[in-house]
């Protein structure tokens, strides 16, 4: 069983529906996390095709679209659901914590 790291992103009520917040893990990796109609979902937040900051795309209907070249993700399940990007989006456990929204990483 892996070990998770739990990461504060932000409070609450930063986080609107209809919104996201990426925020970087260490000094190579990002996370983001997006509120569907009032569900949180967290998700590896650089672009499985090439270098692109998910939280500077677009989201819309529970998919982040990539900034760069346009391929969608579901945010849900990370699934890369058209080209360029082939490979899926990690994803991660993610709760509420004391008002802030906290999210568990791998190390
Ligand atoms: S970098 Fe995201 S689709 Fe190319």
């Amino acid at each position: 069983m892996r070990t998770l790291a739990k990461v504060d992103v932000c409070a609450v009520e930063e986080l609107a529906p209809g919104t996201m917040r990426g925020i970087a893990v260490g000094e190579e990796r990002r996370i983001v996390v997006a509120n569907v109609e009032g569900e949180l979902r967290a998700f590896s937040g650089i672009c499985t095709h090439a270098y692109a900051e998910l939280d500077g795309g677009f989201l819309r209907d529970g998919r982040v679209m990539c900034p760069l070249h346009f391929s969608e993700f579901d945010t849900a399940t990370g699934e890369a659901l058209g080209p360029p990007a082939e490979e899926a989006l990690e994803t991660y456990p993610v709760k509420v914590e004391a008002g802030r929204v906290v999210v568990e990483v791998p190390p």
